[in-house]
């Protein structure tokens, strides 16, 4: 019995270990154990590669779809046989089906959060989508600063599907720019993600000079410090908005723990994976945990059409509790 993503060990062992316990003697075998290393095999060594069948391919979609709503359909085919590919010869496995079993009896869950890791698209960039940013500080935040009057500053965001932290941090920037005199207000961002790779990159905050094209440069210099002058030049996420931010590992489909309610919850391009009636509950899930006036982002090039929920659209891809 596999356990569920969320109860996974939040520390993770290199890509490519064992799960603990285990001694496989697969790692001992030559060019095997070279890959198990995690070392490339050297020139003149044959990489294998693995054939997927039909069988095996609607095996790994039932159990992803499953555990984590990610939706593989055929199109995905190609997808899950070179990212998984890439598993199998770490681990010195030689068919999808070994690997699949090795998935399942591994107790400890490292290889399974390895699979998700590898099926999961983390694509992000500061002030991806800027038009949502544009509207948190021209319409929302005037409206929540006005709401708050001189009752308690208090202001929570989530979000949801935040991958490597491009997401949350670029929040982060805009309250501060947006709010008046943000040192006395309370202001939390959780932002969560089920794969643990991207949360230990987004818990670093050091990113290259290229996630930060379409953020405004000036804004940049505020709240990046210089970490690596390159090249790639890399920057370093200041202080202030670090302590603002804080990452968890949460599966959007399994039970959350946080209580909110939260005033604005960014989840974009994470249900685009999600078939409808997933996405439907995670919408209504959305709904409850909202604050009465709350607002939730979805991405640009996803949408509620076909969803019963019981939210107001007031601008493309944002709605109102
Ligand atoms: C394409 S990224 C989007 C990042 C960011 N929200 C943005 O729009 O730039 C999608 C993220 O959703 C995460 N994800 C996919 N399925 C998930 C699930 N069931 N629960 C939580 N996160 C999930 C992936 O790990 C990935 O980091």
């Amino acid at each position: 019995m596999m356990r569920p993503v969320a109860a996974l060990p939040v520390r993770r062992v290199a890509r490519g270990d064992p799960p603990s316990g285990r001694t496989s003697s697969r790692a001992m075998t030559t060019d095997r154990g070279t890959r198990r290393l995690g070392m490339q095999p050297m020139a003149g060594m044959c990489v294998a590669h693995f054939e997927l069948s039909e069988k095996e391919f609607q095996r790994i979609s039932r159990m992803v779809g499953d555990l984590a709503g990610i939706n593989l359909h055929n199109g995905k085919r190609e997808l899950v046989k070179a990212r998984l590919g890439k598993r199998l010869r770490l681990l010195g496995l030689s068919s999808y089906t070994e690997y699949m079993k090795y998935v399942e009896e591994d107790a400890s869950g490292v290889e399974l959060a390895n699979m998700l890791d590898a099926l999961s698209t983390n694509l992000t960039y500061f002030f991806r989508e800027s038009q949502h940013l544009d509207h948190l500080s021209k319409d929302i935040l005037p409206q929540m600063i006005a709401a708050a009057g001189r009752g308690p500053k208090k202001l929570r965001v989530w979000s949801a599907g935040c991958s490597s932290g491009e997401e949350p941090y670029s929040i982060g920037v805009v309250l501060m720019e947006t709010l008046p005199d943000p040192s006395r207000w309370d202001v939390k961002i959780l932002a969560t993600d089920i794969s643990g790779q991207v949360l230990a990159k987004a818990r670093q905050g050091v990113y290259e000079e290229a996630r930060f094209r379409d953020m405004p440069a000036a804004m940049r210099g505020r709240y990046f410090e210089l970490a690596d002058a390159g090249p790639p030049k890399r920057f370093r996420v200041c202080d202030q908005l670090r302590k603002i931010v804080h990452f968890a590992r949460l599966n959007l489909m399994e039970p959350w723990p946080m209580q909110g309610p939260f005033d604005i919850i960014f989840c974009r391009n994470v249900m685009i994976y999600f078939d409808k009636p997933t996405q439907e509950r995670i919408i209504g899930r959305f709904t409850d945990i909202l604050s009465p006036g709350g607002v939730l982002f979805i991405g640009h090039s996803e949408s509620l059409s076909g969803i019963q929920h019981k939210l107001r659209q007031v601008y493309p891809t944002v709605y109102r509790t």
